[in-house]
């Protein structure tokens, strides 16, 4: 039966896929794909070892398992976590759900990483510090396919990189990675994507993502400084911007599909200003994050 969703300070809820699905019964069916995906993709998994592939399949399967349980357990009512509930598994974990995946892998022991070369560029992290990006790459083909202009396929292609090394408001950690180096229009997308996944636009074709139910909770509310930011969004004449980011982000991966960061390399020697010194080293005011982003096994 579909659920009436909380108030949302007078703010629109998203009306698609806000029906809860009543959860029938417990199933250990795996989602290959969704197994996949969850892994990085085809790729990293071809990369694994039999042993790994072993251990992830089985600390997938009891994820699953103790999901499905909590499920029964509320009297097989809905499929989706409230975020109390989520709160609740806050002391479960040795690690915080908004470290990046360069800083903790909740699925074992974390693997040396490739130097970074002398003068790295773009193309560089892309290779030996944000791969596979999946994510990123699959969001800026669709961007590029469906004629975005150039400045938003860079902007879905960089949209979620500093995920890598924090993930609680990574439009804006995003965006401050990335300003030196990009067109406005760029860093104001990456920036501002954050909060309009939150918010749908029926006209843009941008439904509230199923996914978020499981990932903030049934009953989230964005809080007020998100809220206030959409407000700001609404009237501004780049409101567009961000929002061709997030109806050409994807909220469910293809792991079949073959990306490449080839087809952007000539939009990145368009738009993208790589120093000379190489990233980290110019001195510019995000030059820090990138040295970081290179050096996450440094201990202070
Ligand atoms: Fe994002
Ligand atoms: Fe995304």
């Amino acid at each position: 039966m579909p659920r009436e969703l909380p108030e949302r300070g007078g703010l629109q809820w998203p009306r698609v896929g806000a029906t809860l699905v009543p959860h029938l019964e417990v199933r250990m069916e795996i989602d290959r794909r969704a197994f996949i995906a969850s892994l990085g993709g085809a790729a990293a998994v071809a990369a694994m070892d039999h042993e790994a592939k072993a251990d992830a399949l089985e600390h997938y399967m009891e994820e699953q398992l103790d999901e499905a349980v909590a499920s029964q357990q509320q009297g097989g009512g809905e499929k989706y976590p409230t975020v109390a509930e989520l709160e609740a598994q806050i002391e479960t974990r040795n690690y915080r759900r908004g470290a990046g995946n360069l800083l903790v892998n909740t699925r074992g022991n974390v693997k040396k990483l490739e130097p970074m070369p002398a003068k790295p560029t773009l193309e560089d992290f892309f290779r030996l510090r944000f791969a596979p990006a999946n994510h990123v790459l699959q969001s800026a083909t669709r961007a590029m396919k469906t004629g975005m202009s150039e400045e938003i396929v860079l902007a879905c292609l960089l949209h979620d990189t500093v995920n890598n090394l924090i993930k609680p408001d990574h439009g804006w950690w995003g965006a401050q990675l990335y300003e030196p180096y990009v067109p406005e229009k760029t860093s104001f997308a990456i920036r501002y994507h954050q909060t309009l996944r939150f918010f749908p636009d029926e006209q843009a074709g941008y439904e509230y993502p199923e996914s978020y139910f499981r990932t903030f909770g049934h009953d989230y509310v964005p809080p007020p400084y998100i809220q206030d930011t959409y407000k700001m969004l609404k009237n501004h004449r780049w409101y567009m911007e961000p929002r061709l980011v997030t109806v050409n982000d994807l909220y469910s991966f293809d792991p079949n599909a073959k990306v490449s960061i080839e087809p952007f390399l000539d939009i990145i020697g368009r738009h993208f200003k790589q120093p000379k010194e190489g990233l980290g080293f110019d001195n510019s005011p995000s030059a820090h994050m990138w040295r970081t982003i290179a050096r996450p096994d440094s201990p202070l």
